[in-house]
């Protein structure tokens, strides 16, 4: 068996803390996907600039994509660069979208400071279970849980329609007494993706079931609560990568002001993926149809890894309310 490695010798830190303080000051941490170098590099160089405490997450995806060791030391290095940067902010390292305790029990000895156990498509008892016994093996070592109730809609599903899919507040205090998670992500309206609503000629997006996180709050007051799916899909992204030869009619996100509402609520932890994405594919195709001749990947590449910084520099600043307080 591979070597224990201990978050704590690499610099990072679990979720507890930087909530707690989240909680009380009215405002959420960001929690940014990463599967590449410039997307790391962004991250780290907005939080840093902005002094805002960060959640780097990593997929399954993410895993499939670039290698689970490689992501790993990826993050130690972004530490390192944090570090010498000269500004010390809290970085946690989290397995996004857990799917089982073997999965949960490797991040953890591989060096992860939380890890998310998502057992939401599961029946509420399997959820307690399977989420009680990856909270138990992680505050062994200190790592921080979040687990997950309600489903979010998927990004074929009709949103609105899908009652079902909620978070029902009535089972919340229950579970997060039964699994003893550090953190709970619900459903509230948002899901995955770029296509987050369905919206006919003229209508509007649906706002948020605010009245469900109220309940939620009301039924585990101070509770850290995390929202999935949080992106906006920002229209001057959709139509730079309209314009420049891409096709994404109808993507739709969820509006920044009720992102920012959230965030002034127990929503503690804000998880956003695809407005990186989008950032990035804009600005690669910009730059590769005005600049033909172009092949140095530096280039295209380097000039979406400015727009990124520019975006998360924006949401810690102007959305999540995180800057400033590392
Ligand atoms: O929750 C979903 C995240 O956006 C990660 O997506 O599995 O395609 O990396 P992925
Ligand atoms: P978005 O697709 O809205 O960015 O959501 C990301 C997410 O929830 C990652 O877990
Ligand atoms: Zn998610």
């Amino acid at each position: 068996m591979a070597d224990v490695v201990s978050y704590k010798d690499l610099g990072l830190v679990n979720s507890r803390e930087i909530f707690r303080k989240a909680v009380d000051g009215g405002y959420a941490i960001p929690a940014y996907n990463f599967n590449n170098l410039e997307q790391l590099q962004a991250i780290i160089t907005a939080c840093v600039e902005t002094r805002s405490p960060v959640i780097l997450q990593i997929s399954k995806g993410a895993r499939n994509y670039a290698n689970e060791t490689m992501l790993r030391y990826m993050a130690t290095g972004a530490v390192q660069m944090a570090k010498e940067m000269g500004v010390e902010i809290p970085i946690v390292l989290h397995l996004d979208h857990g799917d089982s305790f073997e999965l949960c029990q490797s991040c953890i000895e591989s060096g992860f400071s939380s890890v998310m156990i998502d057992g939401s498509h599961l029946s509420y008892a399997d959820n307690v279970a399977l989420t009680r016994q990856v909270v138990d093996y992680a505050h062994a070592h200190d790592v921080t849980v979040e687990g997950e109730l309600g489903v979010l809609a998927g990004i074929e599903d009709e949103v609105v329609a899908e009652k079902s899919t909620y978070t029902q507040p009535d089972e919340v205090e229950d579970f997060v007494k039964k699994t003893g998670v550090d953190s709970l992500a619900i459903s509230i309206g948002t899901s995955h993706g770029a296509y987050k609503f369905k919206l006919k000629e003229g209508e509007s997006v649906p706002p948020l079931r605010f009245d469900i996180l109220a309940e939620c709050q009301k039924r585990i007051p101070g509770f850290p609560i995390v929202l999935h799916g949080a992106s906006s899909v920002l229209p001057e992204y959709v139509a730079l990568i309209n314009q420049y030869g891409g096709k994404m009619d109808g993507a739709v996100g969820v509006p920044e002001d009720q992102l920012r509402k959230a965030a002034a609520s127990a929503v503690c932890k804000i998880n956003i993926d695809s407005d990186g994405r989008l950032a990035v594919t804009a600005k690669v195709r910009e730059y590769l149809q005005n600049n033909p001749s172009e092949f140095d990947p530096r280039k295209y590449l380097g000039a979406a890894r400015t727009e990124l910084i520019r975006l998360i520099k924006h949401k810690n600043e102007t959305v999540l309310g995180s800057a400033g307080k590392a």
